[in-house]
């Protein structure tokens, strides 16, 4: 039987400085546990803007779709703030999401013991913390229709974006939501704005809904937003499964991320429909950007991409013990003080390099057999 297909693409800034180090995670994979992937790569973002003109070409695409899974970098950038929204890096990742229908992103902020105290916040709010955002990714005011920048009737410009969702774009989000719930404990909290937008009422309803008649077993309850944010921070540990769109989860990732000590810990599932052999279709991507302000002097922190391939082995490739072995890796890497350095208080330290972070996975990889 062929092996199982990943495309890599590592796109701008750190992106490809943290793909190398998955890379080596994917070589020891094959050379100490005979898992073997058919790993091709190719180019997204501002790395494919400069080859060919788009930041994502018809012919990539064509290849996202055909393989098990793709690993994403990151896109974006400085030299990049100049073109033209068409063909910005960061349209390359949105139309991946969109054409491969991604739909539910699984963004999971987990607090290893190690780093309880580095985080931002006090050691009992964040020790032990393990939530799983489920973002919505492929609607809402990302891609909701009209947009655009218009002239508006006073000589100046109107700026417009549109927040929309339908019942089945919703509804599906939400399963995929009770579901994780059932494998974790059991708890959904749903968060919107059905206090301003309609769109935060049908939210509001349409999850009621599939809960109501679906997944009853499980505790569901809603929360604004806003006070949403704030309860991550106040006490984090209240929440299991959080479901939410596509612009609230994008922020209230990033504000999650903190608790885990630092936004190069944070790895993320896109997944989307079962493909033919049942498994979904699936990127995975560090929730972090290019961070252009590190980018090539190999501080970025790998772990983020690392853990993405975690996810993968998990929900492409049902290796769930591989995956556990891999987190174990990283959680031993953690409590053995080595860190990159994001991961460094005031106090100081020497921080390890990129590669050295990936080189000290896989030695406690090795470790693990
Ligand atoms: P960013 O996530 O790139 O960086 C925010 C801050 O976090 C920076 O100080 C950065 O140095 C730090 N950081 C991020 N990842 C890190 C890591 N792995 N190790 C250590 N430190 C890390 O966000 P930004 O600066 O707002 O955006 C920069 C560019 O990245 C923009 O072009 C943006 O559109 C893009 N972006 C892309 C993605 C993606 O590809 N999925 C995600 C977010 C932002
Ligand atoms: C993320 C990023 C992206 C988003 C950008 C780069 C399109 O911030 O994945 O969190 O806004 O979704
Ligand atoms: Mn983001």
């Amino acid at each position: 039987m062929a092996n199982p297909s990943l495309l890599i693409l590592a796109g701008d800034g750190i992106g490809p400085e943290v793909m190398a180090e998955v890379k080596k995670i994917i070589g020891w994979y094959g050379e100490k546990r005979a898992i073997r992937f058919d790993v091709s790569e190719d180019l997204v973002g501002g790395a494919a803007y400069d080859v060919h003109g788009v930041p994502l070409a018809d012919e990539t695409m064509a290849r996202a779709q055909a393989v098990d899974a793709v690993l994403l970098g990151a896109v974006g950038g400085p030299n990049y703030d100049v073109l033209d929204f068409s063909v910005k890096p960061e349209r390359g990742l949105l139309r991946l999401r969109k054409e491969m229908d991604l739909y539910a992103n699984l963004r999971p902020a987990q607090c290893f013991d190690a780093l309880a105290d580095f985080s931002s916040l006090k050691p009992e709010i964040v020790a032990g913390l393990d939530i799983m955002i489920v973002r919505e990714l492929t609607s809402g005011v990302y891609f909701g229709e009209p947009r655009g920048i218009f002239p508006d009737n006073e000589g100046g410009r109107v700026g417009i974006n549109t927040q929309r969702y339908t019942t089945e774009e919703i509804r599906r989000v939400a399963r995929s939501a009770f579901e994780l719930a059932r494998r974790r404990n059991n708890k959904v909290c749903s968060m919107e704005k059905a206090n301003v937008m309609e769109s935060g009422i049908l939210w509001r309803e349409e999850v009621q809904w599939v809960h109501d008649n679906e997944y009853p077993d499980v505790a569901l309850s809603h929360m604004y937003a806003d006070n949403g944010a704030m309860q991550l921070v106040r006490w984090p540990k209240q929440f299991d499964v959080i479901v939410t769109d596509n612009l609230f989860g994008d922020v209230l990732s990033d504000c999650a991320a903190m608790l885990t000590g630092s936004l190069g810990m944070l790895p993320s599932a896109s997944l989307g429909a079962p493909m033919a052999n049942g498994r979904p279709k699936a990127l995975y991507e560090p929730v972090h950007g290019s961070a252009p302000d590190i980018a090539g002097q190999g501080k970025a922190n790998p772990i983020a991409c690392i853990l993405s391939f975690a996810m993968a082995l998990r929900y492409s490739f049902d290796l769930g013990d591989e995956a556990a072995r891999l987190e174990k890796a990283v959680e031993k890497v953690l409590a053995d003080g080595v860190r990159t350095a994001d991961l460094m208080g005031p106090e100081g330290g020497t921080p390890v390099t990129t590669a050295e972070m990936g080189d000290a996975i896989v030695a406690a990889l090795d470790a693990s057999l």
